[in-house]
């Protein structure tokens, strides 16, 4: 929700800015802007337009050689999406652009009396306003005075007029990261993303601390302006996992590294193929008498946990709840100190998520994070944290992460399976040298992708599309509308393939496509007289199973046969069939699978 940037340095900004809002597209591209000092500090100027980063790129100066400067992406909270409501706002000195949302910017403009003096219908020219009316040449007094004031979410980055060379920022919820390097200057963003390209150390600024950002190095003060030491982190990225690297979309690319980022998930947790969680500091006692668990998440995290829901209350008999985190936060908890909360979440910063956690800690303190951001703020307010190692996930719709994350919980429900004594040894062993070779049977998947892109083709004219199965298939096929949904704009839906015919069945006409999924071996021929039934009445099935051949046409259309796996594990094949499916969904629909309409990653509002 909303990328932002700042730097300032020993290079021309504006190119940096650009760049680094480029990559932080993600998180919104409703409108775009940046400022930058002129005239010795003596002015700031403003360059934004409704649009994307590109759009913005085109009505920016070549020759700008400011060496300081701002920038924004934006995903409109409060506000159309117009030039004046897009960032940076200025009012009076104060030149800023923001991240979250103001929740009291009623109050502030009755108490400020704003009403008639701003230029755009935004919060965040409210939090303008009360910094600038609180400045009289000290920045970070008037921050300090300012923030006191303000209720919600925010980060923001802000440049005085008179103080060139100088970029201010603080936070409360919303995400910063900040980093400095001798060959360029000092550089603040929303992610790490933005400018991976110059470091890959950095540290996230601390909530409610005034960050000064000078060519020369950073400070950090807290509000009483005692100086803090940043702690700072390194990942080992490089700038192309924040690249499209030859691929047309992030997307793609992003479904192609699933190998490698499930090797980088499972591996280190695997030591003589039992679950190790020592290195993360996860110590068995968090698992010891645990009743059962409760995870907690949002969109395809939560469709992560359906699917580790149904193996660890499978396989190990232990109750899973799986809770939408903004209905949880809504309703009467039933967790107590033996339950064990697991918060799924990518990018870490995913506010509901983080409130529903909040509340769980409130009732136990076992509470695990399966988190992919380093550093993020549920990876830093949760009890213990398994990080899943898929690097940066650029695209909207998430696909490595969901991967990944699936990995963890079945990772999680292997050690909960042994400390509690509901699995053996030689089990755990069992499986978990099958899910070590996941990565590989996700390789001969992938070779699957031009069959499936033909597929698409089928799909991209439909206006409804079906997703069935039983089982773990069932909480896939949740998954894999979502996907279609997103990036498409077809309208799909999930169902348990025995339910179909309780309703859902009068939705079927002639050509209407499904997608059956057929892994599970208990239900296999239940689910396959569910799709006779659909087939039956005209629709076009597509039919994902681990039989080598389907040569009976009254059972599907098409037949994509996955490779041979145990039943628990061919859930990881399956998906990237379907992420295939609505990649090319998408693009076959002219639409733009790494940025669809409305969305944005990394939910910060309510
Ligand atoms: C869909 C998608 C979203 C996210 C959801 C939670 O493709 O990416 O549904 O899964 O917004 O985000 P995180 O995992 O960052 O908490």
């Amino acid at each position: 929700m909303c990328g932002i940037i700042g730097f300032t340095g020993h290079k021309p900004a504006q190119d940096i800015l650009l760049d680094g809002l480029q990559r932080l597209e993600y998180r919104g591209y409703d409108s775009a802007g940046i400022a930058f000092f002129k005239d010795n500090g003596n002015h700031i100027s403003i360059r934004k337009t409704a649009g994307k980063v590109n759009d913005l790129r085109a009505i920016c100066d070549d020759e700008n050689n400011s060496v300081t400067g701002i920038g924004h992406t934006r995903w409109a909270t409060h506000g159309g999406v117009t030039n004046a409501n897009a960032h940076p706002h200025k009012f009076g000195d104060v030149t800023l652009l923001h991240n979250g949302i103001i929740e009291n910017y009623h109050e502030l403009i009755k108490k400020y009396d704003l009403k008639g003096k701003l230029k755009s219908d935004t919060d965040t020219e409210v939090a303008a306003a009360v910094i600038s009316l609180n400045y009289s040449g000290d920045p970070k007094a008037a921050i300090r005075a300012a923030v006191k004031e303000l209720k919600g979410s925010f980060a923001f980055c802000i440049m005085f007029k008179g103080h060139p060379g100088e970029v201010y920022a603080v936070r409360n919820v919303s995400p910063l990261v900040a980093a400095h390097t001798d060959g360029e200057g000092s550089f603040i963003a929303s992610d790490l993303t933005a400018f991976i390209e110059f470091s890959n150390s950095y540290f996230v600024v601390p909530e409610y601390h005034i960050l000064t950002l000078k060519d020369e190095g950073i400070t950090l003060e807290d509000l009483e302006g005692k100086t803090v030491e940043p702690e700072y982190l390194t990942v080992d990225w490089d700038v192309s996992t924040a690249q499209k690297d030859g691929y047309p979309h992030y997307m793609i690319k992003e479904i192609h590294e699933q190998p490698r980022a499930l090797a980088d998930t499972i591996n280190p947790r695997v030591k003589d193929l039992l679950p190790n969680f020592e290195d993360d500091n996860i110590p068995d006692s968090l698992f010891e008498g645990v009743h059962d668990i409760t995870v907690i998440a949002c969109g395809t995290a939560m469709y992560a946990g359906n699917v580790g829901r149904t193996l660890i209350q499978n396989k190990f008999g232990i109750p899973v709840t799986v809770a939408i985190a903004s209905e949880f936060r809504y309703e009467r908890p039933t967790i107590d100190e033996n339950t064990l909360v697991i918060v799924v979440s990518q990018s870490g910063e995913t506010i509901d998520t983080l409130e529903a956690l909040r509340l769980a800690k409130k009732y136990t303190q076992r509470t695990l994070a399966i988190v992919n951001v380093k550093g993020s703020t549920i990876a830093r307010e949760s009890g213990h944290v398994l990080y899943t190692h898929a690097g940066p996930e650029i695209a909207v719709a998430s696909t490595k992460a969901y991967s990944v994350q699936v990995a963890a919980m079945y990772l999680v429900g292997c050690k909960l399976g042994l400390v509690t004594g509901k699995a053996s040894e030689s089990e755990i062993r069992e499986f978990i040298s099958g899910l070590k070779n996941v990565p590989s049977m996700i390789e001969e998947v992938l070779k699957l992708e031009e069959k499936i892109s033909v597929q698409a083709n089928r799909m991209v004219n439909a206006e409804d599309a079906f997703f069935i199965g039983r089982g773990l298939d069932y909480t896939l096929s949740m998954e894999g509308a979502l996907k279609l949904k997103e990036i498409s704009y077809i309208h799909a839906e999930a169902y348990a393939a025995g339910e179909l015919k309780h309703g859902t069945i009068s939705l079927i006409t002639e050509g209407t496509p499904v997608i059956a999924i057929a892994t599970q071996q208990s239900v296999y021929s239940k689910v396959v007289s569910n799709i006779r039934e659909v087939k039956a009445r005209g629709a076009y099935v597509i039919l994902i199973s681990k039989d080598k051949e389907i040569t009976d046409n009254t059972v599907c259309d098409v037949h994509v046969s996955i490779p041979e796996v145990i039943d628990e594990l061919s859930v990881f094949e399956s998906v990237v069939v379907l992420q295939i499916l609505a990649y090319y969904t998408s693009v076959g629909k002219g639409n733009d699978p790494d940025q669809p309409r409305n969305l944005a990653k990394s939910v910060t509002v309510e």
